[in-house]
């Protein structure tokens, strides 16, 4: 509880003050006439030190890691060569055991370790949740949404919550989840865009952090079913001024994360070769990306129909995650990709002024993850978002309420997501965004 911070300052500990502490065993090391206990308790790790009797009781000679307990005792120093975190240690001289964990076939160990494999481990992930890696990785993810929520309020924007339940679609419609609502078809929403479109009238600059939804029917490094999305609409704003705005978030959010010296060192942990990116982040245009694309001899393995050959990219084409990644992992800094063609982007995206044939969107890759933000400006003339639903073969009927933010009082806005678990890989170094989530969903795993 927050109350027990009081009792040891983590800041400075009061060395020599006597603590109560409550936790988990998170190792035990047990010597001829010492104890040596780990307790985890989620403010960190602390080193304690069983001696003389208490180190012979029943309870401390059995003790198995994952018990919960309280033990008091004195706060010290370490002495000079030993080891613990942040060089302290509690001297105990009485404990209480409240929450026994088995040893031996059922130990918490055997339970993650016996089989290795990636299946075992997320069907246990958890008991996985409370190692090490695991468990700093959500501490950086709790990190990094406080820095969002900060940085937007800073630039005084408003937070709203839209809807899950839907009954239009945003992304297309291959990837909709589709369930009964009372009677009525409903979806679980793709992103929560156009409902933060809406708010712009009443609220200025709007940002929400929600759960999307993707039936996604591939397994990929970076696909998830259910993920958490960061999104965003600016008001009265031009193409340039979202990209730099873009930007500029990143950084500050990247400041704000790294000014936390215990997320920042979890960080040197889990990301080492991590660098800072520097702005301005470098742009380039779908049809330049086109171009070095095929500079560098990397071939379009996503050909229509499925099963044909590998060609040449050709303008027009989606680039895919493979090659994607290819050109993000050379180039090796954040990319702003923009400019997409009209017919592999989102109906509400207007076109370029200059090109008639692109749109002003834009895309924003990683080296090591490739995409993690998508957006653009948004269609606000009534009469050209008609004509988009048209073109798509769109009813706009259920499009109705997003359709009048054009009829009364439209401006000019655009906006983006960004997917909180891809930006989680690319700042932590994750193999895969399912490390990214306190319980991953993706095709074929709804537990636990
Ligand atoms: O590029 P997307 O599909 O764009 C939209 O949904 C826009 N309506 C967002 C907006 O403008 N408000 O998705 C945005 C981001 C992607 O760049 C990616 O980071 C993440 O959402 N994303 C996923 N993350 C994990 N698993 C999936 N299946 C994802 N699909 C998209
Ligand atoms: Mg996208």
């Amino acid at each position: 509880s927050g109350d027990r911070t009081k009792e040891v300052d983590y800041a400075s500990p009061n060395r020599g003050t006597r603590v109560r502490v409550y936790g988990r065993v998170h190792r035990e090391r047990k010597q001829a006439q010492v104890l040596f206990v780990t307790l985890r308790d989620g403010f960190g790790y602390m080193q304690c030190v069983f001696t003389g009797p208490l180190a012979k009781t029943y309870d401390a000679l059995t003790l198995t890691r994952e018990t919960s307990m309280m033990i008091m005792g004195e706060m010290w120093e370490v002495p000079a060569g030993a080891h613990a975190p942040d060089n302290r240690e509690l001297h105990a001289d009485y404990f209480e055991i409240i929450g026994k964990a088995p040893g031996g076939e059922e130990a918490i160990t055997n339970k993650v370790q016996a089989k290795g494999d990636a299946q075992t481990l997320l069907d246990m992930r958890h008991l996985v949740l409370r190692g090490e890696t695991a468990s700093s990785v959500m501490f950086v993810r709790d990190a990094v949404e406080h820095a969002f929520n900060t940085a937007y309020h800073d630039l005084h924007y408003v937070k709203v919550s839209p809807p899950a339940l839907v009954q239009t679609q945003v992304e297309g419609g291959s990837t909709l989840f589709s369930l009964p609502y009372y009677g009525e078809p409903a979806y679980l929403t793709q992103s929560s865009q156009l409902y933060l479109e809406t708010a712009i009238p009443f609220a200025g600059n709007v940002y929400c952090i929600e759960k999307s939804f993707r039936a996604e029917k591939s397994l990929t490094r970076r696909h998830l079913s259910e993920y958490t999305h960061v999104e965003a609409e600016l008001d009265f704003i031009t193409f340039d001024d979202l990209l730099t705005h873009l930007e500029s978030l990143i950084c500050t959010v990247l400041d704000l994360v790294f000014a936390n010296p215990r997320i920042a060192a979890m960080l040197k942990e889990l990301n080492p070769s991590f660098t800072l990116p520097s702005r301005p982040f470098k742009r380039l245009r779908y049809a330049d990306a086109i171009d070095w694309l095929n500079e560098h001899e990397i071939l379009n393995e996503d050909v229509e129909p499925e099963g044909s050959p590998p060609r040449a990219f050709e303008f027009g084409d989606d680039i895919a995650e493979a090659a994607e990644r290819k050109m993000t992992d050379i180039i090796g800094v954040p990319i702003l990709l923009t400019h997409f063609p009209a017919p592999i982007k989102s109906f509400y995206m207007p076109r370029d002024a200059e090109d008639d044939r692109v749109t002003e969107s834009v895309d924003l890759l990683m080296p090591g993850v490739g995409e993690i933000v998508g957006g653009s400006m948004r269609m606000y003339k009534y009469e050209e978002l008609m004509a988009a639903y048209k073109r798509e073969d769109m009813d706009p009927a259920p499009y109705y309420w997003y359709t009048d933010m054009r009829k009364y009082g439209g401006s000019p806005h655009g906006g983006y997501g960004l997917g909180l678990e891809r930006f989680l890989a690319w700042l932590c170094g994750l193999h895969t965004v399912r490390e990214a989530c306190l319980y991953p969903r993706y095709m074929g795993r709804c537990k636990p």
